[in-house]
């Protein structure tokens, strides 16, 4: 069943940007955009690539490795090189903390 884990300060969201935390034993990407966190796997679903590592514009997250975009709302993979979609997390802020739901 899902637990909510504490990830991060939410002040330590870069706005605009994704940030990487380990919650829970995984590694987890979260993205500020337009206010609001979203929270996926920092895993590429197409090769060994970290997605913090990649390059966010809007709710886009391009791989590092074979530019493949996913929407970090929903983990849609969005073109070529990706078949399989992302999983997204639910997100909820709570007296200054993200907390992530695992
Ligand atoms: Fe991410 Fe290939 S590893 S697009």
């Amino acid at each position: 069943s899902m637990q909510w884990i504490k990830a991060i300060a939410r002040d330590d969201v870069p706005e605009e940007d994704v940030i990487a935390v380990e919650a829970g034993g995984r590694e987890i990407a979260l993205y500020g955009v337009d206010g609001e966190v979203y929270a996926t796997d920092n895993l590429c679903t197409h090769g060994n690539a970290r997605l913090c590592d990649g390059f966010l514009t809007g709710h886009e997250i391009e791989c590092p490795l074979h530019q493949g975009r996913f929407d970090v709302r929903d983990g849609r993979a969005l073109c070529s090189p990706l078949r399989d979609n992302l999983a997204t997390y639910p997100v909820r802020i709570e007296d200054g903390v993200v907390f992530v739901a695992l």
